[in-house]
C-alpha cells in the first residue's frame, strides 16, 4: 500500500485500524465457498493474535475468535506473530469411496494457507482453511525448523464464539466415554444440567461444569444448524470444548495423557482439522461429506477384501442378563492357576458349539454374512488381573468352543464367525499379543474383528481419548489392514472420517448404543439426535433390531425395556448408516415375526445415492436411500416421544419406473413402552410422483423398501 494514500481512507477505516495497518498487525485475509454462501475471514489481531471468522449468507456462524497453543516450557504458540505469506488455491475432485452413503464423494473447496512467523521466536506456523459450500475446516501446521523440533502441548486454544445462545445437543466432556445420553438445552443452561446429566452414567471423570464433546450440534435462534467436530484425528489428543457461558465462546480442551500433557509433537506435524458445518437446512448437516473428505485418501493398494457386513451374533443375550460371558463361576481367579478342564462350567455359557452352530445356521438360513462371537476366549473370570498386564491372551478359547471346528461349519455354510477381543482396556497387553492373535485369525478364517475397551486404561492414568490411545487404536487399524483384517472398535475414540485412510475401519460405537436398553434404557429421541450427533465422524455399531423390546419377557430379573416400536428398529437400518449391522435380538424373536425380519433380510448396507426426506435434530428424522449397484431404494423414519405424521414424496425415485412399497409401519395404537409390538404391513405400487402421509407412534417410526417393478 503507498503510505501516501492512507490520509485519505483514514476517516472510513478509524484511527485503531490504521495504527494496525500501521504497525502491520491486521491484515485481513478472505476466501469464500465456491458456492459463495460461506466467507472465511482470517487476520492478527492486536498483539499479533491469530484470529478468523466466518458468515453464511452473510449471517454471523463464528465470530472473530482466537487460535493458537500454549505449549511446555517454552513460550506459547498464540500471540505476537507477524505474516509472512497467504496462499490461496481451489481443489475440486470426485473421489469413489470403498463404502458409503453414496456412490462418489465431491470434494470441492477454497483454501488458505496464512503462514506466520513469529520473531521473538525465531518460529513458523501455518494456519490452513479450507471453505465448503457445506462448512470450513482448519488446522494448525508446524513445518520442520530449527526453533521448533520437539514440543509438548499445554492446550490447545482453539476457540469457536458463536452468535448467540443456541440449542445445544450435548454430552458431558469426558475423556473417557460418550456412552451418555444426549442433553438438549440452551448453551446457557449446560451449567446447570451437568450435574443430572453425569449422574447414573458409565465415567464420571468430566473435566468441568460446561465442557462438553464433540461432534456439538447446535442450532441457532434464527434457525441456523451448526456442527463442530474435528477431523482425521491422528496422533494427537482428542478434543473437548470449554464453554464460556458468558460470552458463548467454545474453546478446545485436549484429553491429558497421565502426567496431565496433551499432547508430545515433532516438527513437521499438523493439528486434526478443527470442523464447522453449517446449513439452515437441517439435512444438510446430515448429508455433508466435509468430515469424510478433509482425510487424506486411502494408501491400501488392495481393498477387494473390504466388505459391509450384515451379522447376528451371540451377544444381546450377554448384554441381557439370560448367558454369560464367562464359562465358570468364578470371580477374579488368577487366569493361569485354572485348568478349564476340571472346573463345572456354570451352565449359561453363550459361546459353546452346539448355540453357536444354532445361530450359524440361522444366519445361513437368512441370508447374513456373519456371525459375531462373544465370550468364546478365556479371560472373562480375570478382569481385575488386567492390572496385572495379563487376562485375555485372545488365542485360547474355552473348552466348549471348537474354534477350528465353528470355522469349518460356518464356511461350509458360507458365513463367518466375527472375532471378538475384548482388552477390558489393558492396552500394553493386548499389543503384546496382537500379531498372535491376527496370526490366529487368519489361520481359522476370521476376517473381522470387534474390539473393545471396557473400563480404566492400563497402563494407568491414560484415558481412552488421550494421544497415546489415538496412536493405539490407529497402530490397531494399520496391524490389522496387515491381515487384512476389518475391524469394529467399541470405546475406542468417536470417529473423525478416518475411514477415508484406513476403509478396514466399518465400525465403532463410541456412543451410547442399543446395549444400553438393556442397562435401564435411552431416550426415546435418542436416534433423532445421534446421526447429527456421533454419526458425523462416521458409521456407528449401533446393534438394531429388537423386536422383544421388553426384557423381562425372556430375563424376568432385567426390567429395562427397549424406547422404541418394532417398527421403528427396522428404520433404524436406514437412518443409522453403517457398512455393519447387527441384526441384535435372539433368532427365537425373529422367528415370532417373520413378517417384520423380511425387511432386515432385505435391507442394503451399502449405498449408491442418499437423500435425506425430512429432518429435524431431537424430533425426527426420514431418510432415502438407493442400494448400491441395484435400483431398489429403502427409507427409514425414526421421531421422538411425541409421534407425528410424516408427509414425504418419492420424487427421488426414477421417472416412469413403477416400484413395489411395502411399508412396516406403527399401528394406530403403537407406543414405544405401552404398545412396541403394534405394526402393519402393507403393499402399494408407487412412482415418483407417489406421496406418503404414514403416522410415526411415540417413539416410533417406520421402514420401506421400494423395488421396482419389471
Ligand atoms: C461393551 C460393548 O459395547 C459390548 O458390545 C460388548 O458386548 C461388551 N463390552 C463386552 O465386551
Ligand atoms: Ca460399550
Amino acid at each position: 500500500m503507498n503510505p501516501l494514500r492512507i490520509p485519505v481512507s483514514a476517516r472510513r477505516l478509524g484511527l485503531l485500524t490504521l495504527l494496525c495497518l500501521l504497525w502491520g498487525t491486521l491484515r485481513a485475509e478472505e476466501i469464500q465457498s465456491p458456492n459463495k454462501q460461506l466467507t472465511l475471514s482470517v487476520t492478527l489481531a492486536e498483539g499479533g493474535v491469530p484470529t478468523y471468522s466466518l458468515t453464511y449468507k452473510g449471517r454471523p456462524v463464528i465470530k472473530p475468535s482466537k487460535l493458537g497453543l500454549e505449549l511446555k516450557n517454552v513460550p506459547s504458540l498464540l500471540t505476537g506473530f507477524t505474516q509472512a505469506s497467504a496462499e490461496r488455491r481451489s481443489f475440486d475432485e470426485t473421489w469413489t469411496p470403498v463404502w458409503g452413503e453414496s456412490k462418489t464423494i465431491r470434494n470441492h473447496y477454497n483454501e488458505l494457507a496464512v503462514t506466520l512467523t513469529q520473531p521473538a521466536t525465531k518460529r513458523t506456523m501455518r494456519l490452513r482453511f479450507r471453505v465448503f459450500d457445506d462448512g470450513l475446516g482448519f488446522r494448525y501446521e508446524f513445518p520442520r525448523q530449527p526453533e521448533l523440533g520437539y514440543f509438548t502441548v499445554k492446550e490447545e486454544r482453539t476457540q469457536f464464539a458463536l452468535a448467540g445462545d443456541h440449542k445445544a445437543f450435548w454430552l458431558p466432556g469426558d475423556y473417557d466415554t460418550q456412552e451418555y445420553s444426549t442433553v438438549t438445552s440452551k448453551l446457557s443452561e449446560v451449567r446447570g444440567l451437568m450435574k443430572s446429566a453425569v449422574t447414573g452414567n458409565a465415567s464420571q471423570t468430566t473435566f468441568s461444569p460446561t465442557g462438553v464433546q464433540t461432534p456439538l450440534m447446535l442450532k441457532s435462534q434464527d434457525g441456523l444448524y451448526i456442527n463442530i467436530h474435528e477431523a482425521a484425528l491422528i496422533d494427537y489428543s482428542c478434543m473437548h470444548l470449554e464453554l464460556d457461558d458468558k460470552n458463548m465462546v467454545l474453546e478446545s480442551h485436549l484429553t491429558p495423557d497421565a502426567v496431565g500433557d496433551k499432547g508430545l509433537l515433532q516438527t513437521p506435524a499438523n493439528s486434526p482439522w478443527r470442523t464447522v458445518i453449517v446449513s439452515d437446512k437441517a439435512g444438510d448437516i446430515l448429508l455433508s461429506k466435509l468430515v469424510l473428505n478433509l482425510n487424506e485418501p486411502t494408501k491400501f493398494k488392495d481393498v477387494s477384501w473390504i466388505k459391509p457386513v450384515k451379522y447376528v451374533g451371540v451377544w444381546w443375550e450377554m448384554i441381557t442378563g439370560k448367558s454369560t460371558w464367562s464359562y465358570t463361576n468364578m470371580d477374579n481367579i488368577k487366569l493361569d492357576s485354572v485348568d478349564y478342564l476340571k472346573v463345572k462350567p456354570n451352565g449359561t455359557h453363550g459361546a459353546n458349539n452346539a448355540h453357536v452352530k444354532e445361530y450359524i445356521d440361522f444366519a445361513a438360513k437368512h441370508g447374513f454374512d456373519a456371525v459375531l462371537v462373544e465370550g468364546w476366549n478365556t479371560g472373562w473370570e480375570d478382569w481385575f488381573g488386567k492390572h496385572k498386564d495379563y487376562v485375555f491372551d485372545f488365542v485360547t478359547p474355552y473348552p466348549d468352543f471348537d474354534v477350528q471346528e465353528l470355522n469349518r461349519y460356518a464356511q461350509s455354510k458360507g458365513v463367518k464367525i466375527i472375532m471378538h477381543h475384548e482388552t477390558s482396556g489393558s492396552v500394553r497387553n493386548y499389543e503384546r499379543h496382537l500379531d498372535t492373535a491376527f496370526q490366529f485369525m487368519n489361520k481359522y478364517g476370521y476376517n473381522a474383528v470387534k474390539t473393545g475397551y471396557v473400563g480404566d486404561i492400563v497402563p494407568l492414568g491414560h484415558h481412552h481419548y488421550d494421544q497415546w490411545m489415538i496412536d493405539h487404536y490407529n497402530y490397531v487399524l494399520e496391524k490389522a489392514a496387515e491381515h487384512k483384517i476389518m475391524v469394529n472398535g467399541h470405546e475406542a475414540v468417536r470417529p473423525t472420517g478416518l475411514s477415508r485412510t484406513f476403509p478396514n475401519l466399518i465400525g465403532n460405537e463410541a456412543a451410547r448404543g442399543t446395549e444400553y436398553e438393556a442397562f435401564g434404557g435411552s431416550n426415546a429421541d435418542h436416534t433423532t439426535i445421534l446421526p447429527f450427533t456421533r454419526l458425523i465422524g462416521g458409521p456407528m455399531d449401533y446393534t438394531p433390531g429388537i423386536f422383544q423390546t421388553r426384557i423381562s419377557t425372556f430375563n424376568p430379573g432385567n426390567t429395562s425395556f427397549v424406547h422404541s416400536t418394532l417398527a421403528r428398529q427396522l428404520a433404524l437400518y436406514v437412518t443409522m448408516y453403517s457398512p455393519l449391522q447387527m441384526a441384535a435380538d435372539l433368532p427365537e424373536h425373529y422367528n415370532q415375526h417373520l413378517d417384520a425380519f423380511q425387511f432386515i433380510k432385505d435391507v442394503a448396507v451399502d449405498w449408491d445415492d442418499t437423500k435425506v426426506l425430512e429432518a429435524e435434530p431431537g424430533d425426527y428424522i426420514t431418510y432415502a436411500r438407493k442400494a448400491k449397484g441395484k435400483s431398489s431404494w429403502f427409507i427409514g423414519s425414526t421421531c421422538d416421544e411425541n409421534g407425528r405424521t410424516s408427509r414425504i414424496d418419492l420424487s427421488f425415485l426414477e421417472p416412469g419406473k413403477k416400484y413395489t412399497a411395502t411399508i412396516y409401519a406403527d399401528a394406530p395404537t403403537a407406543h414405544y413402552e405401552k404398545n412396541p409390538q403394534a405394526y402393519q404391513i402393507r403393499k402399494q405400487t408407487v412412482t415418483s410422483k407417489t406421496k406418503l402421509t404414514q403416522l410415526c407412534a411415540p417413539g416410533g417410526g417406520y421402514a420401506i423398501s421400494l423395488v421396482a417393478v419389471n
